[in-house]
C-alpha cells in the first residue's frame, strides 16, 4: 500500500472526512454534487462503513432508509434530502406523489435497488457486539426493530418480483439494476421506442469532467420514459408490471437477494423467529435461480429478457453472480479461476488487478463510461465478503489489499479507468470511502474482519 507513500492512517482519516462531508445529518448524500440525495444500496455499504467508526450513526442510516419504505414492503432507490435543484430527475419529476403505497412525509423515488442491507444491519450487530457496552446494546435493539421491515422487504421482492418462483428478481429499469447503463441492458433499451418524454434538462453531466462519463442523452430520453410509464399507472406494482416496456430477470440483483435473505435468516435465528426457514428456503430458492443461469459456454451468468424471451450473455461482472449468491462449490471455484484470469484481474496492461465492470476483452467495452467498463470499488468489497463468507481468504485479501493501493489517491472516486487508475464520475463518493474503511479494519491473514 506504500505505492503512494500514504499510510493506512491517511485513508483512514480521509475517508471519514468524505463520510463527515457528505453528512446530512440522518442521511449521508451519496456524493456531494452528482448525487445529493441518500440511494438505497450506497447506503447499505455507507452503513458497513460508518459502523467502523460510530455503530450510532450507522443505525442512524439504516433507520432513515428503512423510514421511507413503502406499505408494500418496497425499499426505494432513493430518499430524497431537502436539495431538488442539483439532480434530476428530482423527487416532483419521478410523479410518486400519486402512488397509494408511498410512505407519508416522505419523499421518495418509486423503483428499487439490489437489497445489501441486511448485510450491511450484521455488520452493525457484529461492530455493537465487538465494542460492547452502549454500541452492543444499540445494535441488538435495532436489529430486534427493525426485523420486520427487513423481513417485509425480501417478502416483497420475492412475491412481486418473482411470482413464477423462478429464483430470480425482475426489475422494470436500468436503474434498479444499479448497473444503469451496462451493456446487459443494450438489448432491452434498444427494442424500447419512447412516446412523447417531457422535456427535461440533466444535470448529471455538468458534475463530471467528461460528458462520456456518463450514459449519453439517448439512453436518458428512455430512462425516463420508463418513469413516465410507471407513473402513469401510480407505481401500483400488478399494472407495472402489465404495461412496462422493459421487464429483465437480474441475474445480480438475485444474488444479492440469495445471500442477503441467508443472512436475515441467521438474524431471525438469532432472535427466535419462526420465520428463519421460510428464509433459508428463499435464499436457497435463489440461489438455485442464479446457478440456473449460467451459460456453458462461457461459465457466466446470464440476465433473462422477459419481453423478448430471451437470455442476455454479456462480458460483464454481474457474471459472476454466483460468486455473491454462494452454492455449488464446483461452479464457484471454477469462476474464482475465471475471475483471476486473463480477462478479468489478470487482463494484461490493468493498473490494478481488480475486476473491471466489463471484460476488457468484450467489444462493449468503455474504459471511462459508468458501468461499460470502469472499476467499481464498492462491488470489490461484495465480492471480498462473500469469498469471506465461504472461506476464500486469500482471493478475499488480493481483492482487499489491492483495492486499498487503488484508493490510495485518496479521491475516493465513484469509478476508475481500469488501465490508468483514474479516478471518474464523482469524487468523495461516500460507498468508495466507506468500503476504504472496512477493509482498513480487515486483519492482515485475510480473514473477513467478522460477519
Ligand atoms: N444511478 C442513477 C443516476 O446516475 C440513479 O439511480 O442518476
Amino acid at each position: 500500500m506504500s505505492e503512494l507513500n500514504v499510510t493506512p492512517q491517511e485513508i483512514r482519516g480521509a475517508a471519514i472526512e468524505v463520510l463527515r462531508a457528505n453528512d446530512l445529518g440522518t442521511m449521508t448524500s451519496a456524493a456531494p454534487n452528482l448525487y445529493p440525495h441518500m440511494w438505497s444500496w450506497d447506503a447499505a455499504f455507507v452503513a458497513i462503513g460508518l459502523a467502523r467508526v460510530s455503530v450510532p450513526r450507522a443505525i442512524t442510516e439504516m433507520r432513515t432508509l428503512l423510514g421511507a419504505q413503502w406499505s408494500t414492503g418496497m425499499i426505494p432507490h432513493i430518499v430524497f434530502s431537502a436539495n431538488d435543484t442539483d439532480y434530476f430527475p428530482g423527487f416532483d419529476r419521478w410523479g410518486t406523489e400519486s402512488a397509494a403505497a408511498r410512505p407519508e412525509g416522505v419523499k421518495t423515488s418509486g423503483i428499487c435497488q439490489p437489497p445489501v442491507h441486511v448485510i450491511a444491519v450484521r455488520h452493525i450487530l457484529d461492530r455493537g457486539r465487538e465494542n460492547g457496552g452502549t454500541d452492543q446494546a444499540a445494535a441488538e435493539a435495532f436489529v430486534r426493530e427493525s426485523f420486520d421491515g427487513w423481513l417485509a422487504w425480501h417478502r416483497w421482492l420475492a412475491d412481486v418480483r418473482d411470482p413464477d418462483r423462478v429464483g430470480l428478481i425482475e426489475i422494470h429499469h436500468g436503474w434498479e439494476s444499479g448497473f444503469d447503463n451496462s451493456p446487459r441492458w443494450d438489448g432491452p433499451y434498444a427494442a424500447i421506442q419512447p412516446g412523447a418524454v417531457e422535456p427535461f434538462v440533466r444535470r448529471d453531466t455538468a458534475h463530471v469532467a467528461d460528458v462520456s462519463e456518463r450514459p449519453d442523452d439517448s439512453e436518458y430520453t428512455k430512462y425516463l420514459w420508463l418513469v413516465q410509464q410507471m407513473a402513469s399507472v401510480r407505481f401500483d406494482d400488478r399494472a407495472v408490471q402489465e404495461i412496462v416496456d422493459f421487464r429483465v430477470r437480474d441475474v445480480f440483483f438475485s444474488a444479492i437477494m440469495a445471500a442477503s435473505t441467508e443472512v436475515l435468516a441467521g438474524l431471525a435465528q438469532e432472535l427466535g423467529r419462526e420465520e428463519a426457514q421460510e428464509l433459508r428456503d428463499l435464499a436457497e430458492r435463489f440461489r438455485a435461480g442464479v446457478a440456473a443461469t449460467v451459460d456453458p459456454h462461457t461459465g457466466l451468468a446470464r440476465d433473462f429478457d422477459v419481453l423478448a424471451g430471451r437470455w442476455i450473455a454479456t462480458e460483464t461482472v454481474s457474471g459472476f453472480a454466483p460468486l455473491v449468491a454462494g452454492g455449488d462449490e464446483g461452479l464457484l471455484s471454477r469462476q474464482r479461476e475465471m475471475l483471476q484470469g486473463p480477462d478479468w484481474m489478470g487482463f494484461p496492461g490493468l493498473r490494478f488487478p481488480l475486476p473491471p465492470s466489463t471484460s476488457p476483452a468484450s467489444a462493449a467495452f468503455r474504459p471511462r463510461t459508468y458501468w461499460r467498463g470502469p472499476v467499481w470499488p464498492f462491488l470489490n468489497l461484495l465480492l471480498g465478503w462473500a469469498c469471506g463468507r465461504d472461506g476464500q481468504a486469500e482471493l478475499e485479501e488480493k481483492l482487499r489489499s489491492t483495492s486499498l493501493r487503488q484508493l490510495s489517491d485518496l479521491q475516493f472516486g465513484e469509478y476508475y479507468e481500469p488501465f490508468t487508475g483514474e479516478p471518474l464520475g464523482s469524487l468523495a463518493q461516500a460507498w468508495t470511502a466507506a468500503a476504504a474503511l472496512e477493509w482498513l479494519a480487515g486483519s492482515t491473514d485475510g480473514r473477513p474482519a467478522a460477519s
